[in-house]
């Protein structure tokens, strides 16, 4: 008898294991246009994000990227369908999500440090440890020592990785990316994919990251999926079995990695060609 409970339990866990992390069911979704009509960005969109993985999803502008991240982060309302994250339908922002975007979205008035504890101070955590774990924040993302500064006195990058520390303050079990290295020259933003990486190894938190950059999502993803646009539907779902740790500064010279990346762009040119 024991022994069945125990073994129910485990199975349990094992379910929740799996089915938990980011749960996209028949998604469907329309805007509606200025004259009158609707426009159907999404169509029966599903998809799954086992926990801990890290996810990359490309597709054309316009092919609803954004949408479905907003819907993971509680902003949106899908018409049809339904989000589940770690395991709870998705109907309100979740305390328990951070979600990033291309630009910084800093708070200019406030010093690095205040804006590493916004979503802290939004928690309800007391001062001194919001203090002490946005000054850890910053240790991590190689910017202690700038917690007086203002935004505009950062380059892009810094502001970036501000932006990064801010996220991951809260200590999220998912992450929400929207093209977040979109705005970085090319040598910072592999340097800046390669130091995300380092700290999401060490955890591993459920991802979902969107990119048009290509090699950004082969070098850094568990798992690329590829869109349509006009209606946004998944047209392949690619498995990148490259070994961890990765360094996206290293990885652009490995075959293998090369391989993967033809079939990714392969892929995004016949879904464009499907869209037509
Ligand atoms: N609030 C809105 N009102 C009307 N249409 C919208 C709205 N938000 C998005 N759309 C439309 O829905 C479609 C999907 O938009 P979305 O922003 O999700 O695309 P995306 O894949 O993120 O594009 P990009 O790569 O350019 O960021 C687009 O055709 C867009 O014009
Ligand atoms: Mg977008």
């Amino acid at each position: 008898m024991t022994r069945l409970a125990s073994e129910k339990t485990a199975a349990a866990d094992a379910a929740t294991r799996t089915t938990a992390g980011i749960c996209i069911d028949s998604l469907g979704h329309a805007f509606p246009t200025k004259d009158g009509g609707a426009m159907l960005a999404l169509d029966n969109v599903s998809f799954e994000v086992p926990n801990g993985q890290f996810l990359a999803v490309v597709g054309a502008s316009g092919c609803g990227k954004t949408t479905i991240l907003n819907m993971a982060a509680g902003l949106i309302r899908p018409v049809s369908g339904s989000v589940k994250v770690g395991g709870e339908e998705v109907v309100k922002p979740l305390r328990d999500t951070g979600y990033m975007f291309a630009r910084d979205g800093l708070l200019p008035w406030r010093s690095a440090l205040k804006n590493v504890e916004v979503g802290l101070e939004h928690r309800g955590v007391p001062k001194e440890q919001r203090r002490t774990r946005a000054l850890h924040m910053l240790d991590v993302v190689g910017l202690s020592g700038f917690g007086d500064s203002y935004p505009a006195q950062l380059s892009q990058g810094m502001r970036q990785r501000v932006a990064i520390a801010r996220t991951l303050a809260i200590n999220p079990g998912t992450l929400l990316m929207d093209e977040p290295f979109a705005a970085l020259d090319a040598q910072t933003k592999i340097a800046l994919q390669g130091e995300f990486l380092k700290i999401w190894e060490k955890d591993r938190k459920t991802v979902m990251f969107v990119t048009h950059d290509l090699a950004e999502a082969v070098s850094m993803a568990d798992r690329v999926l590829v869109l349509t646009s006009r209606p946004g539907r998944i047209h392949a779902d690619i498995t990148i079995d490259l070994p961890r740790p990765r360094d996206p500064g290293e990885i652009r010279f490995d075959k293998h990695y090369l391989h993967l990346l033809d079939g990714v762009w392969q892929s995004l040119k016949e879904a464009e060609a499907r869209a037509g």
